[in-house]
């Protein structure tokens, strides 16, 4: 493609979203509004992105550089119109050839090769101006395309400014227009403001140049969503549901077998691989990314996770976790950042892990929190224990060695190091270093008070069933007698 620049314009200021936080930074499948925008954008490779912005611009310019550090910014303080808007943008670049792409930062079903295709119309017909049309059931709201009896293309008019025939046309102007830039940096200062709104419409291009017989034409789009925006919550969740829909379906047509689209939500950047199975209720967020044959939920919400070949992740919640390859997780799991569990290994219901290096094979089954720790493979640590690391001040490690085997209901009390091949007794509270091969117990031998409960809980229920069990001995001890 020639010299191709793209502007994006983002400067209204959205209110019907009732938010602190801008209209096109709020968030579907994963990246802003604009994100999706830029995204497309970046597809086509253009030679430059400019973005327009004025509301809340301290929140959405960063957002952008963010995004697209080459971007230019070009502010403009006071929304005058998109005719208004683009002119500012034609000024910050100060350059004049080639075809300019105008494109708005609400549509994120928006995708590059579409505009690719727009593009390559524009330019393989040479027109000052190409306008990306629809046809819509209804065009309310929306610029309609009119067409002399040759059925070509004389201009745009907005809703406001239509007349009851106009608003019958269906055929309506996207949004998105393509120039020569030459055509276009002429005709911006010849737009007036004299319509319905007041405002410079960038769309009144289309008859200036007709009206100095230069070619203008409209490329129609079939899948007119890629072009709508959203102005307020229930737009954004209707467009959300529809590209999550998109978005489950390709991966559905890449192999990957999904029981319930519709409670199955896949962000745009997460990566699946063939003959994943998919179980309702799952969400797949931020970066993560699934191996082959892996089956995750029902109900289980994965961000930025990375789940090995084979992998089983059941009722989990996890963040920044590494599974490994045929390791199994949950039911009831919650995997929080720097968890990794090693090929094979298991961290079962009710376990919490965070910053947790869990080794090849090992186990976590059940009822247990794991925390700065490191767990050597073949171990297997026992119900219900506690990897107790924080001290009120400071956090610190706990590093269990390779086919240990720890009792149940444990507390190791970090820093503390259990040796390779060691072992502990049911309720250890683990406070020094067990060295390799080592059984640890704590807590003296246990010592039991004869007839504590006939004295001590006399009267009760609990006394009478201990009295009764003692009499019906052979030999009652002489607690019981009266
Ligand atoms: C515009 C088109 C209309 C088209 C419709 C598609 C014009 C005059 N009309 O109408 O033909 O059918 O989009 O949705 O272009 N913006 C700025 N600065 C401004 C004005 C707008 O940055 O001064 C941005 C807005 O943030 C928005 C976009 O441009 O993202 C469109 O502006 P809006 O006022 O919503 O135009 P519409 O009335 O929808
Ligand atoms: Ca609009």
């Amino acid at each position: 493609m020639r010299d191709v620049t793209v502007i994006v314009l983002a400067a209204g200021g959205g209110t019907r979203m009732r938010s602190k936080t801008m209209k096109v930074l709020h968030p579907l499948a994963g990246r802003s509004m604009i994100g999706h925008v830029l995204a497309a954008v970046q597809e086509m490779e253009p030679h430059r992105i400019v973005a327009v912005v004025g509301n809340q611009r301290e929140q959405v310019g960063p957002h952008i550089l963010d995004l697209v550090p080459d971007a230019i910014l070009a502010v403009q303080e006071e929304q005058r119109g998109t005719g208004h808007a683009v002119r500012i943008a034609m000024d910050a670049v100060g350059h004049t050839a080639g075809t300019v792409i105008v494109a708005y930062a609400d549509t994120p079903l928006l995708k590059g090769e579409s505009l690719r295709a727009f593009a390559a119309n524009h330019e393989a017909a040479q027109r000052a101006v190409s306008i990306l049309s629809g046809h819509v059931v209804n065009p309310f709201g929306y610029g309609r395309v009119l067409r002399d009896t040759d059925g070509d293309v004389e201009g745009i008019v907005e809703e406001k400014d239509a007349s009851d025939e106009q608003r019958e046309i269906n055929e309506i102007n996207s949004g998105i227009l393509a120039f020569d830039a030459e055509f276009l940096a002429d005709a911006l200062p010849r737009i007036g403001n004299d319509n319905a709104n007041g405002e410079y419409y960038l769309t009144d291009t289309v008859r200036l140049a007709r009206d100095a017989g230069l070619a203008v034409g409209a490329f129609a789009i079939d899948d007119v969503m890629q072009t709508e925006g959203a102005n307020d919550r229930v737009q954004l969740a209707d467009l959300g549901r529809e590209l999550n829909h998109r978005i489950v379906t390709a991966w559905m047509r890449a192999g990957v077998t999904v029981m319930d689209p519709a409670s199955t939500w896949i962000e745009a950047d997460v990566v699946l691989a063939e003959d994943v199975t998919l179980l309702p209720g799952t969400q797949l967020l931020g970066a993560t990314v699934v191996g082959e044959d892996a089956v995750i939920g029902p109900d289980t919400t994965l961000k930025d996770c990375e789940i090995g070949v084979g992998a089983r992740i059941v009722r989990t919640h996890g963040e920044l976790a590494v599974i490994g390859e045929g390791a199994t997780v949950g039911p009831f799991a919650y995997l929080r950042p720097g968890t990794q569990l090693g090929s094979r290994g298991k961290i079962g219901t009710f376990v919490e892990t965070k910053n947790a290096q869990i080794g090849e094979g090992a186990k976590v089954p059940h009822l247990s929190y794991v925390g700065d720790a490191e767990i050597g493979e073949g171990t297997n640590i026992g119900a219900g224990t506690i990897f107790a690391n924080y001290d009120g001040v400071a956090k610190h490690r706990t590093v269990v060695g390779r086919h240990a085997r720890t009792g149940s209901d444990n507390t190791f009390v970090a820093p503390v190091h259990i040796g390779d091949g060691a072992s502990t007794g049911a309720g250890t509270v683990v406070r020094r270093d067990v060295p390799p091969g080592a059984l640890a117990v704590s807590g003296g031998a246990q010592r039991n008070l004869e007839g504590w409960a006939l004295s001590r809980r006399a009267g009760t229920q609990q006394a009478k069933a201990a009295r009764d069990a003692l009499a019906s001995q052979d030999d009652p001890p002489s607690v019981v007698a009266d």
